[in-house]
């Protein structure tokens, strides 16, 4: 059966990456004005099924590079099949975090142009062997990358009470992930948890849902599939690396599904836009406040006619930024990332507050 992936934000992203004038007209809404093809290097971070990658391609002059990533091999099938089409493409089987190490095996230090669009892809939730829906009855598995790591199911059986907690509450925003968290411990006591179905049914039997006409193993999936997948630690590595990489002038463009990632990006491009506003209480000198080394472009969010036609963008944020030709400061931009001060990747921190 063949899995189809709508790209959400499709030509604002693009735009966002190639036309010059993007973010000169604030509003949302689609940019048409176009620059001329660009000969330039960029990155598609999350290839799922290529939408972005193709229109950027077609977009791109004849001597353009874009390097496309995934996790998920038959996401990486289909771009080793794109490659093959189109000469300009260039495939890695592995996690965005790691970008600059990647990119630097294929020769490249700096790249015009970084588009990630965060999450799971159609292909991988409405394939029930992948273990991602709490709908479709398959093993607990949720791995991006199939060919490494541990699955929801391994690691359900092995984690504490307190560790599934935390990951449910941290990630799943989930105000009853104690109780979840008893029912499972108590749950695996008997029978192991394997499939999909056996989590949600267990989840759905402890706790009512928060949110009307939401099933009530919604927050735990995500939570459980965020962590399996190390998705905010791979983001966090992400945006480290994303500055290192950019060249002057070059965009990056992240379109993310839900808060916990939207405030992280938010909060790094604020702090590496406006270290003085970021780093104000710090004991830091005026005269050694490092320099912006990003200028925010602004947000964009899919209109209400491609909200309206496709459910998954419903929740799209997409947040753009340019790097200005201000060198990085000594620790390379780290202290922009840490400034994410809501970002929940140890056990002792809770997610809260708004986007
Ligand atoms: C929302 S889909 C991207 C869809 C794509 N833009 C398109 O138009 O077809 C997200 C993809 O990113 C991949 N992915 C998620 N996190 C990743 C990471 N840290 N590194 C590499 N790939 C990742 C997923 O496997 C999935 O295929």
């Amino acid at each position: 059966m063949e899995f189809v992936h709508r790209s959400v934000l499709l030509e604002p992203a693009v735009d966002a990456l190639l036309n010059e004038t993007f973010g000169k007209h604030r509003g949302g809404g689609t940019l048409t004005e176009m620059a001329p093809p660009t000969d330039g290097i960029y990155v598609d971070g999350t290839f799922g099924r290529g939408g972005h990658s193709r229109l950027l391609l077609q977009r791109l002059g004849p001597r353009a590079r874009l390097v496309v990533f995934d996790k998920d091999p038959e996401a990486i099938a289909v771009a080793q099949q794109l490659r093959q089409e189109d000469s300009r493409v260039e495939v890695v089987h592995g996690g965005f975090g790691d970008m600059p190490e990647h990119l630097a095996r294929l020769g490249v230090q700096h790249v015009n142009g970084v588009l990630l669009d965060l999450g799971v892809s159609s292909p991988q939730i409405d394939d029930a062997a992948r273990g991602f829906s709490f709908m479709r009855e398959g093993p607990l598995d949720m791995r991006m990358d199939t060919s490494s790591g541990i699955t929801a199911a391994e690691w359900l059986a092995e984690a504490s009470l307190e560790e599934i907690k935390e990951v449910i509450a941290n990630y799943g925003e989930e105000r009853f992930a104690f109780k979840i968290a008893k029912a499972i411990v108590a749950g695996r006591e008997s029978r192991p948890l394997r499939t999909t179905l056996e989590l949600a049914e267990l989840v759905a039997g402890a706790v009512r849902t928060r949110e009307k006409g939401q099933h009530p193993a919604t927050r735990s999936f995500q939570a459980i599939r965020i962590h399996i997948n190390q998705e905010l630690q791979e983001l966090a590595g992400a945006l480290a690396a994303v500055l290192r990489v950019l060249a002057p002038g070059g965009r990056l463009a992240i379109i993310s599904f839900h808060s916990l990632e939207d405030r992280m990006v938010k909060q790094c491009i604020a702090a590496a836009a406006r270290p003085g506003a970021a780093f104000a209480r710090m004991p830091i000198p005026e005269s050694q406040m490092p320099p912006p080394v990003l200028t925010s472009l602004g947000k964009v969010v899919p209109s209400a006619e491609e909200a309206a036609d496709n459910v998954r963008a419903r929740s799209a944020v997409m947040r753009v930024a340019q790097r200005t030709d201000a060198p990085l400061p000594a620790d390379q931009g780290a202290s922009f990332v840490k400034a994410m001060r809501l970002i929940p990747l140890e056990g002792s921190m809770r997610a809260g507050g708004r986007r």
